[in-house]
């Protein structure tokens, strides 16, 4: 990866990681707090939160400003993971390289630490964004809604009732495009907006946001097959078993690959036609093509 870009997402990474430990203070009761921190501060990659601060940053000069919504973001996509791996959904022991949340804590403290990542996430945007209220409005509409039965849900719920059967390539695009591709686009779109983007540099991130989420879940399927539980932190070879339907059941591991080369490279095609120069969007567009955990 170019150095400097590489430099710039540590640079985030740790502004996240810092920020995510601050705001979750164990308070009374302990276990729920315990349980949140377990999860949030367990490593994972961070992408989103900081495709949200490179997203700001690019546009406006400064990326603190979106610093909130950034780990309000992560907080959301770990209560996310959380979720899908409790029995009923995807029945996982581990993820991010430890036990999953309600193996360590039990099912009913699980299920209430995503219930309140998923509050307190809005709830950190509230307090601490510092900027108009018409554009906290607006990002936490953003929020609401990509976290929500219009979007993420959406894509797990429709995850959860084609395991086992046959769906249409429309269904699997669905799938995708919710349960994975409404958070990059709100990572994608918050950064945007708290950047001051105009209409039609809103328009062009959210459409390198939307091949950004469908290519990393491509890239999730295939590794689901061919990666190693030590690399990956989470078990392989579940999706066949649960009978899922993905990218790999439905086109192959050569047809998904060069879909997934595609997606990438015509991401940051669209970077290019709108003179976006980040080259922190770039480098993460094409490590996705690259990426082994
Ligand atoms: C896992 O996301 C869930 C999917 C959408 C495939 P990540 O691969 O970003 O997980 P972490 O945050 O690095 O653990
Ligand atoms: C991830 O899909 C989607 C969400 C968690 C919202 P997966 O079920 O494939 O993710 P992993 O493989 O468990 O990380
Ligand atoms: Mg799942
Ligand atoms: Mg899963
Ligand atoms: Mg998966």
């Amino acid at each position: 990866m170019n150095s400097t870009a590489e430099t710039k997402i540590r640079a985030y990474k740790e502004a996240v990681n810092k920020k995510l430990d601050e705001y979750l203070k164990i308070q009374y009761p302990e276990e729920i707090w315990e349980s949140m921190r377990y999860s949030v501060l367990a490593g994972g990659k961070r992408i989103r939160p900081v495709l949200t601060l490179e997203t700001c940053n690019v546009l406006s000069g400064s990326y603190e400003k979106a610093l909130p919504a950034a780990c309000a973001i992560e907080m959301l996509h770990c209560q996310s993971l959380i979720h899908d791996d409790l029995p009923c959904m995807d029945n996982d022991d581990y993820r991010r390289g430890k036990l999953t949340n309600h193996k360590v804590f039990g099912e009913s403290t699980a299920v209430l630490a995503g219930d309140a990542l998923l509050s307190f996430a809005p709830q950190m945007i509230i307090q601490h964004t510092v900027c108009d209220d018409s554009v906290k409005l607006k990002i936490l509409e953003e929020f609401l809604i990509n976290a929500g039965a219009e979007k993420l849900i959406a894509g797990q719920v429709v995850d959860i009732a084609s395991e086992g059967k046959q769906i249409s390539k429309e269904t699997l695009d669905f799938i995708h495009k919710n349960k994975t591709g409404a958070l990059f686009k709100l990572s994608l779109r918050i950064g945007a907006i708290l950047g001051g983007a105009d209409e039609k540099i809103l328009t062009a991130l959210t459409e390198f946001a939307e091949k950004l989420g469908l290519a990393f879940q491509i890239s999730d399927d295939i590794l689901d097959e061919t990666a190693t539980i030590e690399t990956l932190g989470k078990t392989p070879h579940k999706d066949k078993a649960a009978g899922k339907v993905t990218y790999l059941s439905f086109y192959g591991m050569e047809e998904a690959k060069k879909r997934l080369a595609f997606l990438c490279e015509s991401a940051c095609d669209i970077l290019e036609e709108h003179g976006i120069k980040s080259e922190v969007l770039k480098e993460i567009a094409l490590s996705i093509n690259e990426r082994v955990r």
